[in-house]
């Protein structure tokens, strides 16, 4: 496996891996998220067709997403009345009876995955290539999930009682994954769910959501609750009777939650400025690869994105690397996901601010490898006919200079810093210096590199020699360190999730 340096801090479980392959082995069939093998090609080819065709279609409204409208702090009021009531019926189904139910979920999910890609498409501006990992990924945290809860009831001696209510709060970027491992998970430790979808991705959550019902879990235990005011939303979070929140989406969103209500039992995953070093002893071919997919993947609207290269030593100077990674990024089809030749889709929240910044101006003794001119409109894919999805031209600034806007800033968009530096320790330091640490790469066939990198970078997920996006369930749970996460510190889609979902104390003894 991949070294994951930040590991769960708590595992009363401790054989809880070995539990899960037992169980795995009568008759789950493995994790489905293996985007790199494609038996079919020609096959998949026509059915991704097929479904661009019909992303047009479903930019129409979604009955689900209106109907669940709630701006109403009374309603509010009435709908966690009826999560907490509902939360002992779920607890009272037993858990054989939700395991079953969360299985039957990732199946239903799986059923629905072309839906799913279109409204992500049209939603999201989810290409075809970026969405259907993300589906493989719910699919693998329903039936992940639901292993793990089966092993929250089997611990000799002590006794897990999880939390009644818990609020998911997903972000836009990550439409269906994201929002369905919030959802699985808390349904998984038997706590009830209020759900409030992004309002840039209700109607991907709406799907999703639907997904689960279909599988048997009640209305009133997961109930979608789309609100748009801030103050129904704070009202939501600042009640006591709400257990948990599970935020995925800027720290400063996090701050400002806790300021609603300073003791909020929360779990987020913040925001990140994740780093690739390059050393003079990695194959540059493949980290050209792996740079271009971690940076402009979805167009860099990731919080794991790569958004900045650090090059060492004679990296900088190489005209290998450096033509390729020009080429590579001049090369990248940009467009909207319903044409399937698409690399880098929209930017779907209009650029403002410092990503505007980011994307228009150079700082000091810094230049483009190309020109980031705004190219188009994305033309007819909007949300909610706002029109202002945008396509803009991927790209890559050099010259960034240590302690500069560029090192410090998550710009959220298809641009990629680099920068040079003469060794390893200091672009460790350098990478150190960012305040967060979500995702962290590091290309380098050389084993003491590699170790001295695995031991001092500070970040919660490490990839070496691989893209830093797109961590796969179960072989590297997700999680991230310093102000990239605030909560327990257990890691999405790893062995302790689950826990941070309620808590223990020591069983009764046996009469
Ligand atoms: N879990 C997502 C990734 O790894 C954010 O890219």
């Amino acid at each position: 496996p991949l070294p994951n340096r930040r590991q769960d801090r708590r595992v009363p479980v401790a054989d809880v891996e070995a539990r899960v392959d037992a169980w795995t082995e009568g008759g789950y069939e493995g994790f489905t998220n293996t985007p790199d093998t494609d038996p079919d090609l020609p096959a998949a080819r026509v059915w991704g067709r097929e479904i661009a065709g019909r992303m047009v279609e479903s930019r129409l409204g979604c009955d689900l997403r209106d109907s669940a409208t709630v701006n109403d702090a009374d309603e509010i009021d009435r709908i966690i009345a009826r999560g907490l009531d509902a939360a002992q019926s779920w607890r009272d189904l037993g858990v054989t009876e939700r395991t079953r139910i969360l299985h039957r979920a990732g199946e239903i999910l799986e059923s629905k995955r072309a839906e799913l890609l279109e409204v992500m498409g049209s939603e999201c501006g989810k290409t075809l290539d970026q969405g259907d990992p993300e589906v493989s990924e719910a699919i693998d945290f329903a039936h992940y999930y639901a292993a793990l809860g089966q092993e929250l009831e089997k611990v000799d001696g002590a006794e897990f009682t999880p939390s009644r209510l818990v609020a998911v709060i997903p972000p836009w970027n990550f439409p269906t994954a994201i929002p369905a491992g919030g959802a699985l998970s808390a349904l998984a430790s038997g706590a009830a769910v209020v759900f409030k979808p992004a309002p840039a991705a209700s109607r991907t959550g709406a799907v999703m959501i639907e997904a689960l019902w279909e599988a048997g879990v009640p209305r009133e235990v997961l109930q979608y609750v789309h609100i748009t005011d801030r103050d129904v939303m704070t009202g939501l979070i600042a009640d006591e009777r709400v257990d948990r929140v599970i935020l995925t989406g800027a720290y400063d969103t996090a701050v400002t939650m806790r300021q609603a209500r300073p003791d909020l039992p929360i779990l987020a995953e913040t925001s990140g400025k994740n780093v690739t070093i390059v050393t003079p002893n990695a194959d540059l071919d493949l980290a050209v690869r792996d740079i271009v997919q971690s940076a402009f993947g979805h167009a860099g609207q990731k919080c794991s994105a790569s958004s900045l290269v650090i090059c060492v030593g004679s990296v900088a100077d190489s005209p290998r690397f450096n033509r390729q990674l020009r080429d590579a990024v001049a090369s990248l089809k940009v467009g909207t996901p319903d044409d399937l030749r698409t690399q880098v889709g929209p930017v779907i929240a209009p650029p403002s601010g410092k990503l505007l910044r980011g994307l228009t101006t150079l700082g000091e003794g810094e230049w483009w490898i190309q020109a980031p001119t705004p190219i188009t409109d994305a033309g007819p894919l909007s949300r909610d006919g706002d029109g202002e999805v945008k396509l803009w031209r991927p790209g890559v600034r050099g010259g960034v200079k240590r302690g500069s806007e560029y090192h410090h800033v998550e710009y959220f968009g298809p641009i990629l810093g680099v920068m040079t530096v003469d060794t390893l320790e200091e672009a460790i330091e350098i990478v150190n210096e960012i305040e967060y640490g979500l995702t962290s790469g590091l290309q380098s066939l050389d084993r003491d590199e590699i170790a001295l990198w695995l031991d001092r970078v500070e970040a919660g997920n490490l990839y070496v020699n691989r893209g830093i996006t797109g961590a796969i369930v179960r072989r590297q749970s997700f999680g991230g360190w310093k102000k990239s996460a605030i909560g327990p510190g257990t890691k999405a889609g790893g062995p302790n999730y689950l826990h941070a979902f309620g808590e223990w104390s020591d069983a009764p003894a046996a009469a």
